[in-house]
């Protein structure tokens, strides 16, 4: 299998694109992989290379690339005009699905990225509750936005440090940072610090630092805690969203956030965020209200049409279960194939991690870090040369779609298995 093709346009792209990409979870080593299409369950590169797919565009493609349907849709949508700057009816009837979908959504609004979205929905809380703190988890990631770039210092909770030059240590200390699935840290940071917090920000699962769901009725715990000390809790659900069930991971924990916050799958792959929450909080944004929020191309009728495509063969082809069964087989077949090979096989619905470390369960970040990073970079290549495309990093999940079949799991698991045993 060559990557001459790759490796030529990595060295080219890195005289015009910073790094050679424009995310930098995209940049892997030695060189990252050129694509050029996909279609279904695979994704092709430039040196003719055919993989199957389970990064899937880090999580939005749960129908699989380029599903027949959304194309269909958005090409409709191509031929009426694809930037208009009005009010457009597509925007309401995405909406409208979304907040049946939802029953913590009564009205919400559409933005552009996920990071907006975050970003968004904190000023909200901010303005909503008058307060300034948020409360985040420690290895958490909710976009690129200053509030959200913030590290923990040591020690179980602390006021944070900036994550990255650039980020005002002024508005970092506004954000507090707490072991996730530690009950104690948050009652701890609440008793200190409860009249000061408009919110605490979380993924109902633990996704960017691999898939760790919460542990002991955790999401629970985290909607008591904030109502007790008039805080809101945003649940940020910008993968878990359309994912693991129609309406979130609120609808299988039971809870409902104060604000929610989507996107990936909610544009069907094309760019989009969205929050959105009880009326009495979203009516406080502008034009309501006074907390201000904009955006040219938000709700751009491309995007809404791939959303509204997307939920619909959702509906009709009972995506989510059926992707969901194929993440309950992966993992199983993993656990079964790979245990003697020091993985730790941790997931939920069509989300899972194969974490290479010895720890029996990864509970938290601090865990993931004690995972072999350097084996997951060989693993990610020797898996590529064998016509299986995973997420670059141990920090991110994998996905599957509902288009991924019975045999193209178990091929994938008898490679992963065959790479593992010759990395040992
Ligand atoms: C949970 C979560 N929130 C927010 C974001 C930011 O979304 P975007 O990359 O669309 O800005 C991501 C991106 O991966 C995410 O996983």
């Amino acid at each position: 299998m060559s990557f001459e093709n790759s490796k030529d346009l990595f060295e080219w792209s890195k005289k015009y694109l910073v790094g050679g990409v424009n995310s930098p979870a995209r940049a892997y080593d030695p060189f990252p992989i050129f694509m050029k299409k996909a279609k279904g369950s695979k994704i092709y590169d430039k040196d003719g290379n055919e993989y199957l797919d389970y990064s899937l565009a880090f999580g939005p493609q749960i129908l699989g690339h380029t599903h027949p349907e959304v194309k269909e849709k958005a090409k409709e949508a191509l031929e009426k005009g694809w930037a208009l700057g009005t009010a457009t009816e597509a925007e309401g009837k995405l909406a409208k699905k979304i907040t049946n979908q939802f029953s913590s959504i009564d009205k919400l609004r559409i933005v552009n990225t996920g990071t907006e979205a975050t970003m968004s929905a904190i000023r909200l809380a901010r303005g909503y509750t008058d307060k300034d703190k948020i409360i985040k988890f420690d290895g958490g990631y909710h976009g690129s936005h200053d509030s959200v770039l913030v590290k923990a210092g040591s020690g179980a909770s602390t006021h944070g440090a900036p994550d990255s030059p650039g980020v005002p240590a002024d508005l970092a200390k506004h954000t507090i940072v707490v072991p996730w699935n530690d009950k104690e840290a948050i009652k701890e940071v609440f008793k200190k610090e409860g009249e000061n917090i408009a919110a605490l920000i979380s993924e109902p699962i633990f996704g960017n630092t691999g898939c760790i769901p919460p542990k002991n009725n955790f999401i629970k715990f985290l909607r008591d805690i904030t109502e007790e000390n008039n805080s809101l809790l945003i649940l940020d659900e910008v993968i878990t969203g359309f994912r693991v069930a129609r309406g979130g991971a609120q609808e299988i924990f039971d809870v409902e956030a104060d604000i929610t916050t989507l996107g990936k799958i909610a544009g069907g792959g094309f760019p989009i965020g969205i929050f959105g929450g009880k009326e009495k909080i979203m009516s406080e944004l502008s034009p309501q209200g006074e907390v201000y929020q904009a955006g040219t191309f938000s709700g751009n009728p491309l995007t809404v049409a791939g959303g509204l495509a997307t939920l619909e063969v959702q509906e009709k082809q009972n995506v989510i279960p059926k992707a969901n069964k194929n993440g309950e087989k992966i993992r199983k077949m993993l656990k079964e194939e790979t245990k003697e090979l020091d993985t730790t096989i941790q997931g939920t619905s069509s989300m899972f991690s194969l974490f290479l470390t010895q720890k029996d369960e990864v509970l938290n970040y601090s865990d993931v870090q004690e995972s072999d990073f350097e084996k997951y970079q060989k693993m990610h290549r020797e898996l590529a040369k064998k016509g299986i495309y995973f997420p670059p990093s141990q920090y991110e999940v994998a996905f599957l779609s509902y288009k991924h079949t019975d045999e193209e799991i178990k091929q994938t698991v008898s490679k992963i298995k065959t790479v593992l045993e010759n990395l040992l």
